[in-house]
């Protein structure tokens, strides 16, 4: 590591960013914490204060004019994703955004064609950093469970039904918001891609009268022949978990894909002759993990969040909600994108 900081502004710092992002960044040795923006002045002004920030700003011109950063990380709502995510690289900026990458495929797709070698975009999917997947992931891999035969995953939380998470064209709904956790768990897990999918779901009309996902069910089929199912939900009782079941044994995780680092998340195995134990999992908190990732990879480590992997994730919601509008099933290779 060399001794220069990077010199890093974090976009648009709302909840999110408040809660999860600004209070690890400082703890992260190789980063310097220079510039923030949120679209209320007044909450700029208090989050700079709070953390001692140089420049703060309500004007995103100002921001991405700001002329001291090296790098910068993007915490706006869904649907700018795209365009922050381009001026941040056209200005030179090594880039973490967190996800879903974008909205639409083909707006991904558009960003991944700006790419050259000399430039470096990370986007957020903490759950790879998760205890609970990863040692899941080695215990398939050493061969614990035997053949896999089925995985279950599922996300669900209850939310307000308000705001742009809830609006479809601010890149609301509950596919792209957590299906796209559950859908890059199960592709983690499995080191397998989606073939086709077929999704049941509930739609709500959001404030534009637009129609808006709020909780799908959905089966699919892995490369690997693998059948998995996951369902996730916007407004269900906060839950989430995951089942993988093998010839040998089965795994179940509760709290299986949770931010939080109070370690209540749990990861049991249970065998062929009714034993079971439960693995232990070291306290750890995901967005301190996927920051300091983020850090190494500016400093030349090889990226585990690539933005070619968040795009496939977004393929596999438009192939999800296309289900979902249709009573179809999709197949992932013949998926003709809107
Ligand atoms: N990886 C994870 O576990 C995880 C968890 C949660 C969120 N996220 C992601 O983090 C991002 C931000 O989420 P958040 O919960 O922080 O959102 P948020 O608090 O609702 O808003 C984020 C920022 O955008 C501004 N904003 C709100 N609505 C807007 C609108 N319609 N147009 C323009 N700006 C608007 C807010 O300004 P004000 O503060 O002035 O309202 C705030 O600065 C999203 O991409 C989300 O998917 C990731």
């Amino acid at each position: 590591m060399s001794d220069k900081k990077i010199r890093l502004g974090v976009l648009s710092c709302g909840r999110f960013a408040q809660r999860r992002i600004l209070p690890q960044i400082i703890k992260i040795p190789s980063f310097s914490l220079c510039a923030i923006h949120n679209r209320t002045l007044s909450k700029a002004r208090e989050i700079a204060e709070h953390y001692k920030i140089p420049f703060y700003t309500h004007i995103e011109k100002d921001f991405f004019d700001y002329p001291h950063l090296d790098a910068i990380i993007i915490c706006s709502p869904n649907y700018l994703h795209q365009k922050h995510i381009l001026l941040s690289l056209r200005n030179g900026k090594a880039v973490f955004s967190e996800k879903p990458m974008t909205p639409t495929y083909e707006q991904s797709q558009e960003i991944l064609t700006e790419l050259t070698e000399e430039k470096t975009l990370v986007i957020g999917q903490c759950y790879r950093f998760k205890n609970t997947l990863c040692v899941a992931k080695k215990l398939i891999k050493e061969g614990k469970l035997g053949n896999l035969l089925s995985i279950k995953v599922h996300m669900h939380m209850n939310i307000p039904k308000t705001g742009w998470r809830m609006t479809k064209r601010y890149g609301g709904g509950v596919a792209l918001e957590i299906g796209v956790h559950v859908i890059d768990s199960i592709r983690f897990l499995t080191d397998s891609e989606f073939t086709s999918i077929y999704s049941l779901g509930k739609q709500i009309l959001d404030d534009q009268q637009e129609d808006i996902d709020i909780s799908f069910s959905a089966l699919a089929e892995m490369k690997n022949g693998l059948p998995v199912s996951f369902d996730a939900s916007l407004e269900a009782p906060y839950s989430t978990g995951f089942t993988i079941v093998g010839s040998k044994g089965f795994l179940e995780s509760t709290y299986a894909i949770r931010g939080d680092d109070d370690g209540r998340e749990s990861l049991t195995f249970f065998d062929n002759h009714d034993g079971s134990f439960d693995v232990p999992l070291p306290k750890q908190n995901v967005y301190y993990e996927e920051l300091a990732h983020f850090a190494n990879v500016i400093e030349g480590a090889e990226s585990q969040l690539t933005p070619e992997n968040a795009a496939e994730n977004v393929k596999i919601v438009e192939a999800l909600k296309l289900s979902m509008s249709t009573h179809k099933r999709v197949n992932i290779e013949d998926f003709v994108l809107a």
